[in-house]
């Protein structure tokens, strides 16, 4: 059995396990947690046969008291009506302030759920427990919860710690192929930001498995134990870059913009699709753009631009621009939560495993990046 990491802020502390099997361990860890109160658990119809069913039975069968409730899959589900709906469902059944919200599903749910828990009677606990590559690598630690508005998307939300994130890799085997690619994205970006190391054991799999991938999940391959195994410790050691990155700055006023890296783009291309892009193969795209304007700086050299793009094209993923107006990408670059005082604040890679952050970029340097 793998250690568990541990996000520590200043205000709170939360282990973070990523394993096969974790969601069996959840009765004994919540009983440890000291959370005895009813559970609120929040899951979407895709999982809610799947994982949901087995986990409440699982918790009765422990002695807790559990209500579920299932949202619509997709992002329109992260409404204030929807929200407001998961009040009325838990002041309804009288939900208490020593209860405790489980979010069961993607980034949608644990957005939604992670908001109701931060609101409803001014805060109650919520435990985390991502079922996709994307949530696990990153939604799901760090606190982040809301909804979106008719204005933007994640324009509503509270920072709202969980108590315990549980991520079970075993519910990637029944991911969809698109999912689980898009997943890698932020994977390779933590390897990227924080740990050449992770990079380089990313690297040595699509050695092994050959570079030109046209496997439909990207690398992963329930059928083979051993592969799936290391996989598996690859997240965790992903998810391991976003709990240091957490710890050091809860509040995003610092560090924590470096997970922002290939994202500035990303969102652009993302709203230009109209979404018809996941977020993980935006991010992709973004990366390559990213990287391509660090070595226009001067920052790095065409090598990292290289091995970067080998590895994004290995895990299933593309990075080639799709043919939007520039004018158009950089309108929307300029909307971007990380401008300050008008300037764009890009992450922005000097070595594999180091990010900068530069608000000095000259336009004309970014055309000649997204032109190329
Ligand atoms: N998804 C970026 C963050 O949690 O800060």
């Amino acid at each position: 059995m793998t250690a568990d990491l541990t996000v520590t802020t200043t205000s709170t502390s939360y282990p973070v396990v990523v394993q096969a099997g974790a969601l069996a361990s959840l009765p004994t860890r919540l009983e440890a947690l000291g959370l005895r109160g009813a559970l609120w658990l929040v899951c979407d119809g895709a999982v809610e046969t799947l994982y949901a069913a087995p986990v409440a039975e699982r918790l009765r069968g422990a002695g807790f008291v559990v209500h579920t409730y299932s949202v619509p899959p997709g992002d329109a589900s992260k409404s204030s009506a929807r929200l407001s709906d998961l009040h009325t469902w838990m002041i309804a059944d009288g939900v208490e302030r020593r209860d405790a919200v489980l979010a069961l599903g993607g980034g949608v749910v644990g957005d939604l759920a992670g908001f109701a828990a931060a609101t409803i009677l001014r805060g109650i606990a919520v435990v985390q427990m991502p079922t996709t590559l994307l949530s696990m690598v990153d939604a799901a630690v760090g606190g982040k919860t809301g909804i979106n508005h008719a204005l933007g998307k994640n324009l509503i939300g509270a920072f709202h710690q969980p108590r315990l994130v549980l991520a079970d890799t075993d519910t990637l085997s029944s991911l969809p192929p698109h999912a689980l690619r898009e997943g890698w994205a932020e994977v390779i970006k933590h390897g990227v930001i924080r740990d050449a190391g992770l990079f380089v054991e990313l690297e040595r799999i699509a050695e092994a498995r050959g570079w030109d991938n046209a496997r439909p999940g990207g690398l992963w391959d329930a059928a083979d134990a051993a592969l799936t195994a290391t996989l598996s410790g690859l997240i965790r050691r992903a998810v391991a870059v976003k709990v240091e990155v957490v710890s050091i700055d809860e509040f995003e006023r610092g560090e924590r913009i470096t997970l922002n890296y290939g994202h500035t783009i990303g969102h652009a291309v993302e709203q230009l699709s109209h979404y018809g892009l996941l977020h993980g193969e935006a991010v992709a795209v973004g990366m390559h753009a990213e990287a391509r304007i660090a070595q226009l700086m001067g920052m790095c050299d065409g090598d990292l631009v290289e091995r970067q793009a080998a590895l994004i094209h290995a895990y299933g993923l593309r990075t080639a621009l799709p043919a939007y107006d520039v004018d158009a990408i950089l309108a929307l670059t300029m909307r971007d939560k990380k401008v300050q005082a008008k300037k764009i604040r890009w992450v922005l890679p000097a070595a594999i495993g180091t990010v900068q952050v530069r608000d000095d970029v000259p336009e004309e340097l970014l055309r000649r990046a997204l032109q190329a």
